[in-house]
């Protein structure tokens, strides 16, 4: 009886069926894509906000979509410290490709923008020990109306494989139904995967999908490690504030589906451009650690001031968006023009942002009860308090019932970290602290 009969007798038709599922239970849990990557949100810098579809090189050598462009962020990511703060993925988005596929139906990059190739921009990437993103569209053209990947999702996949990349955008332009878009978003997942390397897979799928129908988020999470929901972001308080109020309108389906290999990505970070003030900078920072959103710079490394590179280099903040509890943060209450956000981190600790969405006047005072946070939790029976944004600083200790009193500038956030105290550790206990 060769070995397969003889288990198949033991374990019965029922047990291994129960076996095959357990395996493949193991082998790929329900929930979520599991191919080991994004176990926080990632971190990077993406060209289509600050330098959109610039093709002509010879208008305007310096920022057209070239690989010099990128081999010059690589430089500046490793040298002026944005690697070693995490910032490691450097994303290629639309607009790269020549405007036909090779004889062999392959996408090649525009030739004189890259004559190097993509594999040769990947190993210089590689070799400053950074990773290389590319952009692609799951329908029959890009955004920009280069090609498409309908039809061809193996073989695309296997040429990015082949060219050393590491995290694919998958757009989702001209697709004409939502069952050619979900086919679509999945079969590519499929064909990532079974290229053996390692490619983050960043989906614009719910985006869409939307359009038609509700998105399905747990079936979107088993596909993808990150999705945009919301239109383009621009650069703009008026893009930020609606990127903030849609996420506010869904975020109970939103964090339920974000954790560790798979989050919501409401788009690229426009810190050092042109259209925020500091505070709206400062807005778009904290609450992009709120809500465990991807990382992902659009701007120009080679002007950009220090206040905006010391912002989005901050490692306390970069702390909380890659806390490894992997939950995405919400808003609690509303108040007025004042918005209470809370994020549950490791350890029992909290992230505490408070906006504040007034446009007139001056800064002004928020105070809060510190007993509602993290469901009671958060202070109970005491809690470090320390400021991380706008300015570092130490707020010291206080009690479950205690208020905190913070001033916020308008379209500004104060961003705040509480680490919970054990009664025990309280010298006196909790009555000892003096409440602020
Ligand atoms: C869509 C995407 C953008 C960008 C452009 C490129 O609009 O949402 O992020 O990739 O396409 O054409």
């Amino acid at each position: 009886m060769a070995v397969g009969d003889s288990r198949r007798g033991a374990l019965g038709r029922g047990g291994l069926l129960a076996l095959v599922a357990a395996v493949l239970a193991w082998a790929c849990p329900a929930g979520a894509l599991e191919n080991g990557l994004a176990r926080t949100p990632p971190m990077g810098w993406l060209h289509w906000e600050r330098f959109l579809c610039q093709t002509d090189c010879s208008q305007d050598p310096r920022r057209c979509i070239s690989e010099k462009l990128f081999m010059q962020m690589a430089d500046l990511m490793v040298s002026e410290g944005w690697r070693d703060v995490g910032y490691q993925y450097l994303c290629i988005d639309d607009c790269w490709m020549a405007p036909s596929r090779d004889e062999k139906g392959r996408l090649q990059p525009d030739p004189k923008r890259f004559p190097s190739g993509i594999a040769k921009l990947a190993d210089y990437i590689h070799s400053k020990g950074l990773k290389l993103g590319i952009y692609a569209d799951v329908g029959n053209k890009t955004c920009a109306g280069f090609p498409g990947s309908y039809g061809y999702y193996e073989l695309d996949a296997q040429t990015f494989a082949s060219w050393g990349v590491d995290l694919l955008k998958f757009d989702g332009c001209y697709c004409d139904t939502v069952d050619l878009l979900a086919e679509g978003y999945k079969t590519m997942s499929r064909a990532l995967n079974k290229t053996g390397r390692s490619i983050v897979y960043s989906c614009e799928w719910p985006l869409y999908q939307k359009l038609m129908q509700k998105p399905n988020y747990t079936e979107i999470k088993q596909f993808c490690n990150y999705w945009r929901n919301f239109a383009d972001i621009y650069d703009a308080w008026n893009s930020i504030r609606n990127v903030l109020d849609w996420t506010t309108l869904h975020q109970d389906n939103l964090t339920d589906v974000a954790g560790p290999g798979g989050w919501n990505d409401p788009d690229m970070l426009v810190i050092g451009n042109f259209g925020l003030s500091w505070d709206q900078q400062v807005t778009q920072m904290a609450l992009w650690a709120m809500m465990a959103a991807p990382l992902l710079m659009s701007n120009d490394l080679r002007h950009i001031s220090s206040a905006s590179k010391a912002l989005l280099q901050n490692k306390e903040v970069i702390a909380i968006n890659q806390d490894p509890l992997g939950k995405q943060g919400y808003q609690i209450t509303k108040d007025n023009n004042f918005e209470l956000w809370e994020r549950p981190l490791s350890g029992g600790a909290y992230a505490i942002a408070i906006v504040n969405r007034q446009e007139i006047g001056g800064p002004q005072t928020y105070k809060f009860s510190l007993t509602f946070l993290g469901n009671g939790l958060a202070c109970n029976p005491a809690c470090s308090i320390q400021q991380i944004l706008p300015t570092s600083r130490n707020l010291g200790l206080h009690n479950w019932v205690s208020f905190l009193k913070v001033l916020v500038n308008p379209t500004g956030t104060v961003l705040l970290k509480s680490v919970v105290i054990e009664e025990k550790r309280v010298v006196g206990g909790t009555h000892a602290l003096g409440i602020s």
